[in-house]
């Protein structure tokens, strides 16, 4: 005995046997087919730069300096009484008065711009010439302009008509550029004038026109996510009035879209993106359309009629008698979402734009993160119309930044008292945080409004990177938001989405450059939650008692399901220590005839802990799958050290045994 507790000292497993028993006959609470989303904010250059595919920053020259974005050469004016009324610039390309000189212009796009050889990509421009036809080139630069020719690509469009037009060109690049330039220029000696300049991949996501980035949309698929929370986020309050989101500038005509200042652009003082615009061209359309592909419930975040909190005092707070107006936008948007295509105003938008059958929206967060007295008594005035005109729609409130403190109960009390469906609950968190709260929901008030952990993320201590270690307590701390299903309905990491070149907060979910992406390992654990999170909630409980990471648990968390369309018992187990750990699960109550098939085991597990998925290095740490047997009823098996573990058995009945 002496020997072998020697030698498991040695290898690092501990000899202790930790029986899980799962009340396998006992189905419990249903789990929310919305339990596991994905939340989207256009931080990080999440949107333009990231998954809306236009490679053009300041497409319509209406950043506050108009060619922001922009090297003019030759004889080039700003005009602004173009076609579009809400991006009225527009440039006059004029004859440069040499015939050695050009009249042009060189865009940057956002940390250059990412081709790929082979790949096709869609440039298009509204246009007009003054007079005759004129005829320009399009061409694509390389970033290293020391080579013999800059330019890779060279295309010519001939202008034709002295009315608007929309010009369109499809080319194929034969280099692969992570950082090129766009420069189009006059090759004719006449006047033109040109706005919205465009260039997108042809390839983007289900190959839509105004598309999202094919690789970072695919992940979201990959995700399988039940909700889709967007579009923020602070960015739903703005700074002030002017730039909070107004869903109604999103959507219709790509080019009238107008341009939001983006106040991540500012926010950090050790990351400043002076030139961070939002165009809006991934807007509400785009984002009902992108929630219908992958299968996720939208979740909208309107304003409340409140400016960011965190960054305004309560008297640069906008005035209660703006809320008509707010209540007003709520409204027009579950119209625009769900209202009939022919009889209501903003349904026929919405069917113009595309789609005709109404998108099915049931949620609507009201506030982001909001606290004091202010929001309750503007949110009620929400609640009150839109339960009277929408009683289907479930109502989202906000219990502030912080997820225990005075602010946090107020607010919980609060949404008691308004009935709100759901009450929105934030924690950026540390490690610590996230070990001791697996157990959060467990005593949570069942009568209530339900939880919607809508942001939430480890953030190690010292530097703030997805590291495995932030993701393995994340997924200990997932187990129990899985066992209290009954109470908590939806959870949604954040930040998705971060621009290598071009993030300010981190972690996040998926990182990318301008032509490659990388799923973190906090990605990976999601993944593992929303593949398997089953139909409903399993009891399981060791000694007695749930199995949390509390005292004698060493370390260990868990949590199970059952699956009811696969047939399928679903186990997750988490250690966090640096033993190995012997682990029995016991299926119990099941009867003689029953058999578990197909039993697989998914591990996800790295010895280094401070390890991280890279551009360069995606594959570091993934989920590995291998297959396991189970003798009857009960697996006896091992859990090594620092490793999430996903069980999974198919319930047969052995019919010879029935
Ligand atoms: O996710 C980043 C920010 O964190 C969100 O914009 C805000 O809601 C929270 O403070």
């Amino acid at each position: 005995m002496v020997l072998l507790f020697i030698f498991l000292c040695l290898t690092g497993e501990d000899e202790q046997l930790h029986e899980m028993i799962i009340e396998a006959n006992n189905i419990g609470a249903p789990i929310h087919p919305t339990m596991y989303g994905i939340f989207f904010e256009d931080i990080n250059y999440g949107a333009d730069g990231g998954l809306y595919a236009e490679l053009i920053k300041n497409r319509s020259f209406q950043f506050p300096q108009n060619f922001a974005g922009w090297v003019t050469f030759g004889n080039v004016q700003l005009m602004n009484d173009g076609p579009f009324p809400n991006n009225p610039h527009y440039v006059r390309l004029g004859n440069p008065g040499h015939q050695q000189k050009h009249t042009g212009l060189e865009n940057e796009g956002f940390f250059g711009i990412g081709v790929q050889a082979g790949s096709q990509y869609r440039f298009s421009v509204w246009a007009r010439c003054i007079g005759s036809s004129q005829r320009i080139s399009i061409e694509l630069m390389k970033s290293d302009r020391d080579d013999d020719s800059q330019a890779f690509v060279i295309q010519e469009l001939v202008i034709d008509s002295t009315e608007w037009k929309k010009y369109e060109l499809v080319f194929t690049s034969e280099l692969t550029e992570f950082h090129c330039h766009f420069r189009l220029f006059l090759q004719t000696s006449g006047d033109l004038d040109l706005c919205h300049v465009s260039l997108f991949p042809v390839d983007t996501f289900k190959g839509r026109l105004n598309g999202l980035r094919k690789d970072l949309a695919q992940a979201l698929y990959d995700l399988k996510p039940g909700v889709f929370r967007f579009p923020g986020g602070c960015v739903v309050e703005g700074l002030n009035e002017k730039t909070r989101y107004q869903w109604k500038n999103t959507v219709g005509t790509v080019e009238n879209r107008p341009v939001n200042e983006n106040l991540w652009g500012y926010s950090s003082t050790f990351r400043f993106f002076p030139q961070y615009y939002q165009s809006l061209g991934l807007g509400f359309f785009e984002y009902f359309q992108l929630a219908e592909d992958i299968g996720a419930e939208p979740l909208p975040v309107l304003n409340v009629d409140m400016v960011c909190q965190a960054r305004n005092t309560d008297d640069q707070q906008l005035p209660l008698s703006m809320i008509g107006q707010f209540i007003q936008d709520a409204l027009d948007l579950i119209e625009f979402a769900n209202g009939d295509p022919k009889s209501t105003k903003w349904g026929q938008i919405r069917s113009e734009m595309g789609h005709e059958k109404p998108f099915n929206l049931k949620f609507l967060a009201i506030g982001n993160e909001q606290w004091g007295v202010l929001y309750p008594e503007r949110l009620e005035r929400f609640i009150t119309a839109i339960r009277l005109e929408h009683p289907e729609i479930k109502i989202i409130g906000s219990s502030g930044p912080n997820p225990n403190d005075i602010m946090f109960d107020y607010l919980w009390n609060e949404m008691k008292l308004l009935k709100t469906d759901y009450v929105d609950e934030h924690y950026y968190r540390d490690e610590e945080w996230f070990l001791s709260h697996a157990d959060r929901y467990d005593s949570y008030d069942r009568t209530g409004p339900k939880v919607f952990a809508g942001e939430y993320a480890c953030h190690g201590t010292g530097r703030k990177v997805n590291h495995f270690n932030a993701s393995l307590l994340e997924a200990a701390f997932m187990t129990g938001l899985e066992r209290n299903a009954d109470v908590v309905h939806m959870a949604t990491y954040a930040p998705l989405f971060a621009h290598v070149q071009g993030w300010q907060w981190r972690p996040d979910l998926i990182w990318f450059d301008n032509l490659r992406s990388v799923k973190t390992c906090s990605y990976y654990v999601q993944q593992l939650f929303s593949v398997n999170k089953g139909t409903n909630v399993l009891s399981l409980k060791m000694n007695g008692r749930v199995v949390c990471g509390k005292d004698g648990q060493d370390g260990l968390y868990a949590s199970s399901v059952w699956d009811d369309k696969l047939k399928a018992f679903i186990v997750k187990v988490v250690n966090t220590q640096n033993v190995d750990h012997r682990i029995s699960l016991n299926f119990k109550g099941l009867e003689k005839s029953v058999k578990l098939v197909n039993g697989t085991c998914t591990t996800f597990h790295s010895d280094d802990l401070i390890i991280e998925n890279t551009l360069d290095e995606p594959y570091k740490v993934v989920p590995i799958e291998s297959s396991i047997s189970i003798d009857g009823h009960v697996l006896d098996t091992q859990i090594k050290a620092k490793t999430f573990a996903v069980f999974k058995f198919i319930k047969v009945i052995d019919e010879e045994n029935d």
